[in-house]
């Protein structure tokens, strides 16, 4: 099968396609043949080994694997002896290592059934992003109806899950981006916007009950003033950087 390969860290330059060869089938995983495969913040630190922490499991020097992608859709193949949610042409979306390949083959754990009103394409942008979102909001969060909640960074691949998942469990949603993406937040539904490059959430005075944090610039300090004495602050991601960052606001 073609797939999408990289046999160095660095650039999309050092992306190829090459023939691999097809997943073996164990028992207990499904073979799809990919329809769609979506390209997120994920797949961007695995193709440059960045930050340097990435590598402590990926591979010091090179990487360790050479297949790329995790986010896809498309449709059962075959099924292991041990697999008993999934049939043959099945269509299906979820996330496995090496997405970006003619198939895939996933435990199915790993899979869920794709509605059939949701295109290949749509189902190949949820599986990390909004699982991302979905577990900083309702599982770390434990976002309840009523609260105020600040999506900070919310144009991107989380935050627009974000966003409209606070709304539908029935959260007010302050939404933090640059101009360029006011209407895109306003269009997914948050009660209030604010333009990061003007105006500065941890000084406005608002005390939100959950701030979700994407975007991380402000100090973790600053957040803590934009919380109710209660308040609960998940930390999702922030600025890249060579060694940990993002993961240091985290560590
Ligand atoms: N994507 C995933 O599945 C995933 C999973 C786990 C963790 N993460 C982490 O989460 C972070 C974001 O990932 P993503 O995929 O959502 O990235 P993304 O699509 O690039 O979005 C990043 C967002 O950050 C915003 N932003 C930039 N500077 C900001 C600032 N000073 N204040 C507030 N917001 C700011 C951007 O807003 P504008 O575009 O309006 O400038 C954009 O909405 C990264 O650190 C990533 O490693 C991502």
């Amino acid at each position: 099968m073609k797939a999408i390969v990289r046999h160095k860290y660095g650039s999309s330059d050092v992306l190829a396609l090459e023939d691999v060869d097809v997943p073996p089938l164990e028992d207990d995983r499904a073979l799809v043949r990919v329809h769609a495969a979506s390209v997120n913040a994920l797949d961007w630190h695995l193709l440059r080994g960045l930050p340097y922490l990435v590598r402590m499991s990926e591979g010091l020097r090179r990487p360790k694997r050479s297949s790329m992608g995790v986010d896809l859709s498309g449709r059962v193949e075959a099924v292991g002896k041990n697999v008993t949610q999934f049939r043959p042409g099945d269509a299906v979306f979820g996330a496995r290592d090496g997405a970006f390949a003619e198939y895939v083959a996933a435990k199915e754990e790993k899979l869920v059934l794709k509605p059939a009103n949701v295109s290949f394409e749509q189902a190949a942008a949820v599986p990390v992003a909004g699982c991302t979102a979905l577990q900083a909001l309702r599982d770390k969060g434990q976002v309840q109806p009523g609260q105020k909640v600040l999506i900070n960074g919310a144009a991107g691949g989380v935050g627009t899950f974000a966003v409209q998942l606070a709304k539908a469990f029935g959260a007010d949603v302050t939404a933090t981006t640059s101009p360029r993406n006011v209407d895109l937040v306003q269009s997914i539904g948050a009660d209030r916007v604010i333009d990061y490059t003007r105006e500065d959430f941890t000084k406005g005075g608002q005390r939100f009950d959950l701030i979700l944090d994407i975007g991380g610039k402000r100090s973790l300090f600053a957040c803590r003033r934009a919380l109710t004495r209660t308040g609960t602050y998940v930390i999702v991601g922030g600025p890249s950087g060579r060694w940990i960052r993002p993961m240091d606001r985290a560590l």
